[in-house]
């Protein structure tokens, strides 16, 4: 099965044609073209997405990085269209299915609307056999997800084959969110995800000792809610209590808020472990690129023997199109409904 796939929820404009073949024993997944351009630079001055100039970098790069996508991937016929229809920013979506729909007409084929984030949870799926060449191995059920995005924030569980519960959730901030902010607040540029890690290591690597310390959000409340904006607020008042910062002083404010953002994660997820006895933890989504968060998760998993840790492989952990081609050849193969007529944008689109 050859699929095209469309991305444009948020700041990253994504084009793929993937193709699935499944055998007796195993499914391989070939990425036959892939083209991404990334909107990051052009929302930096204004510290997050901005959402007319999304729609508009959409509309405009949708049809070369379909061409460059196609072409590299020399042009086959191709059997399905897969979408994006939401969660994200409304205007964003659109220009994605819009675009989607025009090559529906063109190509007369069937279409598909996937979940953003049923596409960060199927990139976890994928392994690498080399640069273009996967193959989709099953997870064990139950499933529980951690989505941490620069949109979400939730633990979700999955009994089988995309039927989700939603185990907690961000009550405001996402986290990705919160890193994006804290590293405004810090001078440095958006997407402030990589900057607040890379200053988190630099304090690390010299032992930073520093006499503050930044609260944990909801960290001993019972539920598997999050919530990151108390914690975003605390480092404003903390800047400006220290009354001018120097460069150490704002990695040493980078890791702090780190390991806070990173214990409340933690905290959570053993939470939503003990609740619900996955099988198969997957953490997906931007933020789940962070090595802290990463390190601690295994850390984390290595006290259930019984479960399998899974997170989306190099490139595939911010937003892509390629996890939006698994997330359709998943649903299509597995007999779910696959959602095909009438695809319309919808912002606050729910996994459950
Ligand atoms: O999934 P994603 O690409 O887009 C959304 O669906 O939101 O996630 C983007 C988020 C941004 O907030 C970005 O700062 C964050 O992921 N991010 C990171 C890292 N890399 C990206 N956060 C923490 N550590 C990272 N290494
Ligand atoms: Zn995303």
């Amino acid at each position: 099965m050859k699929i095209l796939a469309i991305e444009t929820s948020a700041d990253e404009t994504a084009v793929a044609v993937v193709e699935a073949e499944k055998s007796e024993h195993s499914i391989t997944f070939s990425v036959l073209g892939n083209a991404l351009y990334s909107q990051a630079k052009a929302h930096a001055e204004y510290g997050g997405i901005y959402p007319t100039l999304a729609k508009r970098e959409h509309q405009t790069n949708l049809p070369k990085l379909f061409d460059e996508a196609y072409a590299q991937a020399n042009k086959p016929q191709l059997d399905l269209i897969a979408v994006t229809n939401g969660p994200g920013l409304e205007p964003a979506l659109w220009q994605g299915i819009e675009f989607a729909k025009i090559l529906v007409k063109k190509f007369k084929i069937p279409i598909t609307g996937i979940n953003h984030l049923e596409g960060h949870i199927s990139a976890a799926f994928l392994e690498k056999k080399s640069d273009t060449e996967f193959s989709i191995v099953p997870p064990e059920f139950p499933v529980l997800s951690l989505l941490i995005s620069g949109g979400h924030t939730e633990l979700v569980a999955m009994k089988d084959w995309f039927e989700y519960e939603l185990v907690g959730r961000t009550r405001d901030d996402a986290v990705g969110e919160a890193f994006d902010k804290v590293a405004r607040l810090l001078g440095m540029p958006y997407p402030g995800g990589p900057e607040i890690a890379a200053a988190a290591k630099r304090a690390e690597m010299r032992s930073a000792e520093y006499d503050f310390t930044l609260p944990r959000p909801m960290i001993n409340d019972d539920s598997c809610d999050f919530s990151f904006s108390g914690l975003k607020t605390a480092v404003l008042y903390l800047i400006r209590d220290m009354k001018g910062l120097s460069d150490t002083d704002k990695d040493d404010i980078a890791l702090e808020f780190e390991e806070a953002a990173r214990d409340v994660l933690i905290v959570k997820t053993k939470r939503a472990l003990k609740l619900h006895n996955p099988k198969t933890l997957v953490v997906g989504g931007g933020v789940s690129a962070n090595e802290r968060i990463r390190k601690s998760m295994e850390e984390l998993v290595g006290n259930y023997p019984g479960i399998t840790l899974k997170y989306p492989g190099k490139g595939l952990t911010g937003d892509n199109a390629i996890m939006i081609g698994i997330a359709a050849y998943l649903r299509k193969t597995t007999g779910k409904t696959v959602q095909t007529e009438d695809i319309v944008a919808r912002g606050t689109l729910s996994l459950a």
